[in-house]
């Protein structure tokens, strides 16, 4: 552990350093001491229940359970359709409640009538369980967006859809859509949903923009964080911080960090900043840094690469099997949303998965949206999310509205 200290610092002296933000309030713990319904959604007037999910290689996830909004079951129908909604990277299920409950998309649905179901991949503050490791373990680690795909995705949806005995409508974020596309590909998870709505959809990343982000891989900062034995990636940690700081060189803008990160969004709420940091960013780990880096340097959709000897043993060839878009069965509706402001994921790449789909999915281009303004634009509500219920309502009529 000295060495890796000690290389660590040596690496943190050979970089620039700048300071970019405060760094007390990512240094606060999160706020999630009774769960994502007690600290948001309760507190704003909305039923919300707490499930436990347990993955098939032994992760314990929370998934909250939003059965209608605040004006109650409306008429005679027993429940609206469920919809379920994933997350992406660094971020865990309230980033659908943290705008006000006119801004923010789960809310929304909501109170449009449909049956909220919301989840956490492992490694958020929200999913901190094992039944055998800690989050300390160097073994609660061992994953990337795969596994939260085969396991996470398909035990989650695979809860909403026998507690709710219907098919399900989905709905992810960057992250959660890799997750999506691969699980789409495969026929048990297909089965269990009625359409999808990806916003800022990913499988290609080889035509990223972001200056931030493509530091980071030319630093080899995956590879160097696994060498220093970190499998655990935290930004509100103290070497989190550090790492913050040193990939944030002169030649970027500090103020907006973010912006250095996603891509400019229109529409943030910049005012709104220290409230999010109470809940995000949440940890993830090293080895999905290290795959999605893989996909940045090899422009490829497909499982991690274990090196040639390594994938032989695991996969029987030297290259890692990819991801076929077009084993998506082209009966599944799918809708997609994407901005000419997104510098993770950038509409060159976007064009690439909608070439390689059966299916012609309905398309919701904005020029001026970022990444985080999909789920963060103080507009999305009209830009976005009333386009979005809008298809889903198309599938399935919900008569009393
Ligand atoms: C932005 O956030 C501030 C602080 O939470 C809030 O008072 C304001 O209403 C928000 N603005 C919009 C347009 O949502
Ligand atoms: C894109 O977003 C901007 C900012 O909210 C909005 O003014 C504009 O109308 C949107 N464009 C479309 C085509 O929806």
């Amino acid at each position: 552990m000295g060495t890796r200290a000690s290389i660590l610092i040596l690496l943190l002296l050979l970089l620039e350093n700048c300071r970019c933000w405060d760094e007390s309030t990512l240094r606060r713990p999160p706020s999630t001491g009774d769960g994502l319904c007690a600290q948001i959604l309760r507190p704003l007037g909305y039923p919300c229940e707490e499930h436990t999910v347990q993955t098939k290689d032994g992760f314990i996830l929370s998934v909250q359970h939003i059965p209608h909004g605040r004006g109650g079951l409306k008429g005679s129908v027993e429940s609206g359709p469920p919809v379920f909604l994933q997350h992406g990277l660094f971020q865990g299920g309230d980033t659908w409640f943290v705008n006000s409950v006119e801004e923010s998309l789960g809310f929304i649905l909501a109170d449009h009538g449909f049956d909220v179901w919301v989840g956490n991949v492992r490694g958020t503050h929200w999913s901190p369980g094992h039944v055998k490791f800690s989050v300390h373990a160097k073994e609660f680690w061992d994953w990337s967006w795969e596994q939260l795909a085969e396991y996470d995705l398909t035990a989650m949806i695979s809860y909403v859809y026998s507690v709710t005995h219907s098919k399900v409508f989905f709905i992810g974020h960057s992250q959660g859509t890799i997750m999506a596309l691969s699980a789409f590909t495969m026929p048990d998870a297909v089965e269990m949903i009625e359409a999808a709505a990806l916003l800022c959809p990913i499988s290609y990343l080889d035509h990223i923009t972001s200056r931030f982000v493509l530091r980071a891989v030319s630093l080899h900062l995956d590879q160097l964080l696994i060498t220093l034995g970190l499998h655990q990636l935290n930004f509100r940690s103290d070497t989190g911080i550090q790492i913050l700081d040193s990939l944030c060189d002169g030649h970027m803008d500090c103020n907006n960090l973010l912006a250095s990160i996603t891509g400019v969004n229109c529409c943030f709420n910049m005012t709104r900043m220290d409230y999010y940091l109470e809940y995000e960013p949440h940890p993830s780990s090293t080895k999905n840094l290290n795959h999605l880096f893989q996909m940045i340097r090899k422009g490829t959709f497909a499982r991690f690469d274990y090196g040639w000897w390594g994938n032989l043993k695991r996969y029987g060839h030297i290259h890692p099997p990819a991801f076929n878009l077009a084993d998506i069965p082209e009966s599944l509706p799918l809708w997609m949303a994407y901005g000419g402001n997104d510098a993770l994921a950038d509409p060159i790449d976007v064009k690439r998965i909608i070439k390689g789909l059966k299916s012609e999915p309905v398309l919701l281009y904005n020029d001026s949206y970022g990444h985080i303004d999909f789920i963060m634009s103080v507009n999305a509500k009209d830009d976005v999310y009333a386009n979005l219920i809008r298809f889903f309502q198309s599938y399935r009529w919900l008569s009393s509205y």
